[in-house]
């Protein structure tokens, strides 16, 4: 598995962790109402679990498991699936703090949405020539 594949996985995979948590805890909070605002935490939810944990750990399979190149450099344009990885993650966290100071309509929840959209069209730029059939025969 490339470098980079296991790095995006692994943080796919503390996404899930915390966003389970956070599930958990407004589970919890339906049941027991200990925290009477407990809906609060729904934005940091899924923003944890669908772009953190779920897009996140497809884009980091894809990486490792489209055809690769014959020739050297192996898996093409790295340094733009690494960028795609960073400002993918920027945008998570972005969009957490700014969903939780101000709510899902604050400026700085729509940076992080912008930064995810870069995020993604980086990635699909990176990918696309890594996406054709095997030459057989
Ligand atoms: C990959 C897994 C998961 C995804 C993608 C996910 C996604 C979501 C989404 C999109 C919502 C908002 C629903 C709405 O507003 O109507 C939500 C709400 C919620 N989720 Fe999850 N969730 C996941 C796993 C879990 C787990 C494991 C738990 C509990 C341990 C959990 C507990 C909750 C609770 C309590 C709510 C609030 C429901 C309400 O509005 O009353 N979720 N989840």
């Amino acid at each position: 598995m490339p470098r980079l594949a296991v790095w995006i996985v692994r943080t796919a995979l503390i996404y899930l962790g915390c966003g389970f948590t956070v599930g958990g805890y407004m589970l919890l909070n339906k049941g027991l109402r200990l925290d009477p605002n407990f809906l609060t935490w729904v934005y940091m939810h899924e923003e944890l679990l669908l772009i953190g944990w779920m897009l996140q750990f497809v884009i980091g399979v894809a990486f490792w498991i489209l055809p690769r190149f014959m020739t050297a450099p192996k898996y093409g344009a790295i340094e733009l699936a690494w960028a795609g990885y960073i400002v993918l993650n920027m945008g998570v966290l972005t969009t957490i703090v700014g969903t939780w100071i101000e709510g899902p309509g604050s400026a700085a929840a729509l940076i992080g949405r912008g930064l995810e959209i870069v995020a993604a069209a980086t990635f699909a730029i990176y990918m696309w020539p890594r996406v054709r059939p095997f030459l057989v025969g």
